[in-house]
């Protein structure tokens, strides 16, 4: 089993490691920022291009390629906001960083912000994390009583303020347009893209940089280490640490930080985590936050896929399935946000599914027909199916909802809501069926259905 690699979680839970200014700076907190503002901008978004980092949101995006392609001849000024709106079900490591470590994002907006000329940031945090939020005004008062935030930064002639924006607790914030029209005080309604990504036209229109807060932190350690030596930790394509939020059915749930695709499921799961609880056998495994598609104990995967500049052989069970973004994406999945959600053999798939049906048809804003009604007719489908109304045709009508959402809507959110529907009775088709078969239903007020 691979070592655990600890970048972000670095001091994290040490004994004695505190979430105020003086511990941080007792940690050597704060030089990167120093280093940074010694050096050029564009040098330092060269450094975090050949560093080869992806956004650690969901998407996985390469963040220099993001900070590229902001429009920085338009006389505007650009913004920078970073994602703390953190929703996806199974996913807690951005509230976590925040609680424990709010300079480390701190530091990392304003290296981030020195580097694209950013003279105004927004920590768009989620609304039900109103103790993320008093850390964070906390600590941004702290960073600026020592000069780290605000006019004038160490002395330079660069001034940039942050400040602290709670959302009202929506999914769809999250949605990096959501959330931009949320913070410009209107309904989070996604703006269509493209042609017109953030990047060039974000908030009241100006150009805008979008971060999660895990990837703010990875900057910071970027520079650091330099884009060329964080470039050689993890995988080609996929470099850097992840943190994976594990949660469901193991002996060991929580937050373990390891080199992207240097760990494999089977090791994350059954050395790392302790393995499935006595007497129990996996089932399933989510890995990337509940939108990516499920995947089941014992199926196997063979293909070819890029690693670098080369194209490898593989052959994998899920256990087998190195866990970076690439890798997921091969077999059908998704690293997504990291959340990795399992599930054992005592789990209803149908009765998981109507939950996370249940989750999305609450949490659609209704603007595209395709995601509103879909979404809601997954929900009532999934629903009647618990609740011990199932009918024949249901399967088959469930999936045909499903299929008919994605890449006909505004947002990711249209994809996002079908997956799990999709990939649950592809992969447990069985269960699906025999469900109704046995009309195997529990009194409702035994689901906890949202
Ligand atoms: P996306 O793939 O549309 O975009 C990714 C990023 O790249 C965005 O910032 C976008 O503006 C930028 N981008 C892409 N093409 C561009 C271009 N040509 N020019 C300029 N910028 C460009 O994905 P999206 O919708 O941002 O994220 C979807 C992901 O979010 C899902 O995969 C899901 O895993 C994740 N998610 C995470 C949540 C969380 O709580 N962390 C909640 C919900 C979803
Ligand atoms: Fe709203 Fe769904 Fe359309 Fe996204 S896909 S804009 S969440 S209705």
């Amino acid at each position: 089993m691979p070592a655990e690699r600890r970048l972000i979680f670095q001091h994290i839970d040490e004994v004695g490691y505190t979430n105020d200014i003086d511990c941080y700076l007792r940690y050597g907190g704060y030089q990167t920022l120093k280093k940074a503002v010694a050096q050029s901008p564009e040098d330092l978004r060269e450094e975090v291009k050949k560093s080869g980092l992806r956004g650690r949101g969901g998407a996985g995006f390469p963040c220099g390629v993001k900070w590229s392609l902001v429009d920085r001849k338009s006389g505007k000024p650009i913004y920078l906001i970073v994602n703390a709106d953190e929703s996806e079900p199974g996913t807690f490591k951005d509230r976590y960083i925040i609680h424990q470590d709010p300079h480390q994002l701190i530091e990392g907006i304003m290296i981030s912000c020195f580097a694209n000329g950013v003279k105004q940031a927004y920590i768009y945090i989620r609304g039900e994390f109103p103790k993320g939020a008093q850390i964070l005004e906390r600590a941004i008062a702290e960073a600026r009583a020592k000069n780290f935030v605000g006019a004038n930064i160490l002395g330079s002639d660069y001034s940039c303020e942050i400040y602290v924006h709670r959302g009202a607790g929506a999914y769809i914030c999250g949605e990096e347009t959501g959330l931009i029209e949320s913070l410009e005080g209107k309904r989070a309604n996604p703006r269509i893209k493209p042609p017109y990504f953030p990047a060039v036209l974000g908030l009241y229109q100006c150009p805008t940089i979008v971060n999660n807060v895990e990837t703010m932190c990875q900057v910071r350690h970027v520079i650091d280490m330099g884009g060329e030596a964080f470039s050689k930790t993890g995988t080609p394509g996929n470099t850097g640490t992840r943190i994976f939020c594990v949660s469901g059915q193991v002996k060991r749930p929580g937050y373990y930080e390891f080199e992207c695709g240097k760990i494999t499921m089977g090791e994350l799961l059954y050395d790392v985590c302790g393995g499935p609880l006595d007497g129990r056998q996996f089932k399933a495994v989510i890995p990337g936050g509940s939108s990516a598609k499920v995947l089941r104990f014992g199926e196997r995967f063979k293909g070819k896929r890029k690693l670098g500049a080369d194209m490898v052989d593989y052959d994998w069970g899920v256990e087998d399935v190195p866990m970076d973004f690439d890798s997921l994406a091969a077999i059908g999945s998704m690293g997504g946000s990291g959340g990795v959600i399992v599930m054992d053999d005592s789990v209803s798939m149908v009765e998981a599914l109507a939950n996370i049906n249940a989750f999305y048809s609450h949490e659609s804003c209704g603007q595209c027909t395709p995601c509103r009604e879909g979404s809601l007719w997954m929900k009532k489908i999934s629903s009647r199916m618990v609740h011990g109304a199932a009918r024949a045709e249901d399967a088959a009508l469930l999936k045909s909802v499903a299929d008919q959402i994605p890449g006909r809507t505004i947002c990711a959110f249209g994809e996002g809501c079908s997956w799990p529907t999709q990939s649950f009775l592809i992969k447990f088709k069985d269960e699906f069926e025999t469900y109704y078969e046995a009309k195997q239903s529990r009194a409702p007020e035994a689901l906890q259905l949202v």
